[in-house]
């Protein structure tokens, strides 16, 4: 099917399907579905303690508060009290040990969620305290991790080091970040009978949520079903924490035998669900003058938090993404994730792959200090596979080191970068207090589950008697636009128009076992398992007219709403819906599932190596900041970014996540700022104290570009290229624009203002 582009098929740049409907406000999100009467509400009971024993709980003044019908605990819990997304031991209720300030104790089920939360408040905890472990410093001295150590080693990283002319040690550290997704937490549980269980919920992974709530239940998985239509964004938020939240409103369904919406308050919602793994990173590298790195060894320790969640794939992103697009011929790379009692850190676009990243950028910039030389020579003497440097990761997949250096070529072609480096330094050379500043990122970044069996999806496709199409597959809409893009597929397939395809929730009891949305792989993924699906149903199709009209299968063409053949004459043609309702009266089914598996991937754990993604994203930025040296604060002035998309299934749609994951980055790496007390307290808990960038922080002037005439090498549905994390790591030019301005590579993240005044006092 490769190149038989319709109007609304794959490559159009069509807009989301619900751009209209978030607009006027008719997008349903699972808060917005009409409750029947008798739903109850519910709210959590969190711990204020960050480590200690739960020795008494005292509800029964919360008990006699208006409107509230339980207060739940451990002991209600009909099945297993773990929430555990991989591992197991993770308890959804303290019991008795309490791991963090906010871990949840008991839930609250009243007639209103305004009641529920006033005698969720009324819940007095006693707890008799431990020693808490709140920094990665701390948990590193004790030893203790929720994932151990993982090394990948090439050649002899600590004699290369000790050979090499010039060597340098470093220590920095990059802080997490909140999703801050418009729509928080959600879930709303329906009893059925005989213990079935209907869950909406704003979640990546519904099929873990449907395992988690029959874990909790004690029942199988088949009477659980669980829907999302969509998500006002997850950003990695909803692909393992949705999962509890909707075991918890399950568990008050099952008890009270009533509808039971949980939705989370904002600040409740930042204080119990995980974000973004802060890291602290470690380094000693050998070099010689012109740059070239001969030896790495270095440490990435994540703050896992309390519990393991998905840290091990985090860990695993991490320290596969250490070199980003570089080669050094001898590394030891460690990565590992603490644990501290902090909430349990969890995905988060790029999964560790972006603080992976910012290790080399920072052996990078460092060594170009050191030399007087631009982290731009530097990085770019060191690029996989240009130059005579090696073309393979640590691991041993291969780097194709044309699109590294083509990418890096055009984004500093787009972006002026000679003229514009000459005025910078003309401006800076003028001006008594204002620093403007140029930096640069070069990424690759690899698509696949890092856990193999994840790299599968489904997908269920109907056609009507009337020629209109249904459509279902395992992904889920989180606002990245999958499902238009999907639906693109299926439209290519059939050659209709996209207004004959409806789109419909995702649902457990439609397409089961699935994957979570997650690791940029939605349409990858699902895309081609429906059209394998689409395929299957055309075939058959084909076979009919082909029938009628005498003709092989293979003859008969699916465009312009229509399906027809060569040697046929232009009246006997059919129209689509007259070719199914044909079919239809022929008794040939118009049903088929799809189902994919991504090829060629593999990982020995033991060796660390293999080829664990299918391929990887390339792309470079360049972005300009100006800072005031006398308060630290900066503006972005300009980006320019190119990404390689493959040959992309929705432009338009590519093109907002790449501005949308930019401005994220930016986000986590300048402005966003965690900030837990000395008693584990997380207080940065609403938009007051925890700034995400707003429109005004947005460069004033972005250029975005696709990578053109760039086709994935490997077979991806039509020759598409993952985008949602990618662009992501795109926004590392600001940190190192940042570090141009003020003069010095010695920059911890998130470059606030204070960091950046620190960091200029340091440098003197
Ligand atoms: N875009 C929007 N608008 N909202 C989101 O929540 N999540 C990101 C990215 N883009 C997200 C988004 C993350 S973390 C991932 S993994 C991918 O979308 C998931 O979708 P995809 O696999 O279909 O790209
Ligand atoms: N990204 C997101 N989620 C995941 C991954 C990944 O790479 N691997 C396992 N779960
Ligand atoms: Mo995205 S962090 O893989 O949900």
């Amino acid at each position: 099917m490769d190149g038989s582009l319709t109007r609304t098929g794959a490559g159009a740049a069509l807009r989301h399907d619900s751009a209209l409907k978030h607009c006027t406000g008719e997008a349903r999100y699972a808060d917005d579905i009409p409750e029947v009467p008798g739903t109850l509400h519910a709210a959590l009971v969190l711990s204020t303690v960050p480590h200690g024993t739960l020795t008494a709980l005292y509800a029964d003044a919360a008990r006699a508060m208006p409107g509230v019908v339980a207060v739940l605990g451990p002991r209600d819990i009909p099945g297993k009290n773990d929430i555990a997304p991989t591992g197991k031991d993770e308890p959804l209720f303290a019991d008795p040990v309490v791991e963090f300030a906010g871990m949840p104790l008991a839930l609250v089920v009243a007639r209103t969620r305004d009641e529920a939360i006033r005698a969720a408040a009324g819940v007095k905890a006693e707890i008799a305290p431990r020693e808490a472990v709140l920094s990665i410093e701390r948990a590193l001295e004790l030893g203790q991790n929720v994932i151990a150590p993982q090394t990948i080693r090439v050649g002899d990283a600590a004699a290369a080091i000790a050979a090499a002319p010039r060597r340098l040690d470093a220590e920095f550290r990059a802080g997490g970040q909140e999703h801050f997704y418009l729509e928080g937490q959600v879930a709303l549980a329906t009893p059925g009978e005989g213990g079935d269980m209907t869950v909406v919920s704003s979640t990546q992974h519904p099929s873990e949520v449907q395992h988690l709530v029959a874990r909790v239940l004690g029942c199988d998985f088949n009477r659980v079903t669980v829907t999302c239509r969509r998500m006002g964004g997850g950003f990695g938020g909803k692909e393992s924490n949705a999962s509890w939240v909707a075991a918890a409103a399950a568990l008050a369904a099952r008890v009270t035998g009533r509808p039971v919406k949980l939705r989370l308050q904002r600040r409740v919602d930042m204080i119990a669900t995980g974000k973004r793994h802060p890291f602290l990173y470690r380094w000693s590298a050998g070099f010689d003058e012109t740059g070239r790195i001969h030896g790495l060894k270095a440490l990435l320790a994540a703050d896992g938090g309390w519990s393991a969640d998905l840290s091990g794939g985090v860990v695993f992103r991490s320290v596969t993404h250490a070199l980003g697009p570089c080669d050094v011929p001898a590394v030891e790379l460690t990565a590992q994730a603490v644990k501290t009692n902090t909430v349990s850190h969890t995905a988060f676009r790029g999964f560790g792959g972006p603080q992976g990243a910012l290790l080399i950028e920072d052996v990078m910039h460092r060594v170009a200090a050191a030399l007087g030389r631009t982290p731009e020579e530097v990085r770019a003497r060191n690029f996989a596979g240009v130059d005579g440097n090696g073309d393979a990761t640590p691991y041993g997949q291969r780097l194709e080191g044309d699109l590294i250096a083509r990418v890096w070529a055009e984004a500093r072609r787009d972006s002026d970068w000679d003229r514009r480096r000459a005025e910078i330094a003309a401006f800076n050379a003028s001006h008594p207090t204002l620093r403007r500043g140029l930096g640069s990122m070069v990424l690759a970044f690899g698509i696949s589950f890092g856990i193999q069996h994840l790299n599968q999806a489904g997908a269920l496709v109907h056609v009507y008697s009337d020629g209109s199409i249904r459509l279902n597959h395992g992904g889920t809409e989180m606002g990245q636009g999958l499902f238009v893009k999907i639906a693109q597929v299926v439209c290519d397939v059939f050659g209709v128009d996209l207004d004959r395809v409806a789109i419909t929730a995702t649902s457990t009891a439609e397409v089961p076992n699935t994957a979570p949305t997650a690791a940029s792989t939605g349409s990858d993924l699902n895309g081609w398992a429906a059209h394998n699906a689409a395929t299957a149903i055309r075939g058959r199709m084909a076979e009919v007219a082909a029938a009628k009209w005498g003709i092989a299968p293979e003859a008969v063409v699916f465009a312009d709403n229509k399906a027809w053949a060569e040697r046929v004459g232009a009246n006997r043609n059919y129209d689509f819906s007259e070719l199914a309702k044909l079919c239809f009266l022929e008794r040939v089914s118009l049903s088929a599932t799809g189902f994919y598996k991504t090829p060629d991937i593999h990982w020995d754990r033991e060796k660390m190596r293999g080829h664990p993604f299918f391929y990887f994203s390339y792309g470079a930025a360049v972005a300009e900041v100006i800072v005031d040296t006398l308060t630290g604060e900066h503006r972005c002035l300009r980006a320019d970014l190119v990404q390689d998309c493959g040959r992309s299934l929705n432009p338009a749609v590519d093109r907002g996540q790449i501005e949308g994951a930019f401005v994220q980055g930016m986000g986590w790496l300048t402005c966003e700022e965690l900030w837990w007390d000395a008693q584990g307290r997380l207080r940065t808990v609403g938009p007051s104290t925890y700034k995400i960038p707003g429109s005004r922080d947005v460069p004033p002037v972005m250029n975005l570009r696709l990578l053109d005439g760039a086709p994935a090498r490997v077979e991806t549905i039509f020759r598409s290229k993952a985008v949602g994390e990618p662009p992501l790591l795109l926004a590392t030019s600001v940190w190192n624009a940042l570090k141009d301005a003020i003069g010095t590579p010695d920059l911890d993240l998130p470059a606030t203002p204070e960091r950046v005044l620190m960091a200029l006092r340091r440098r003197g």
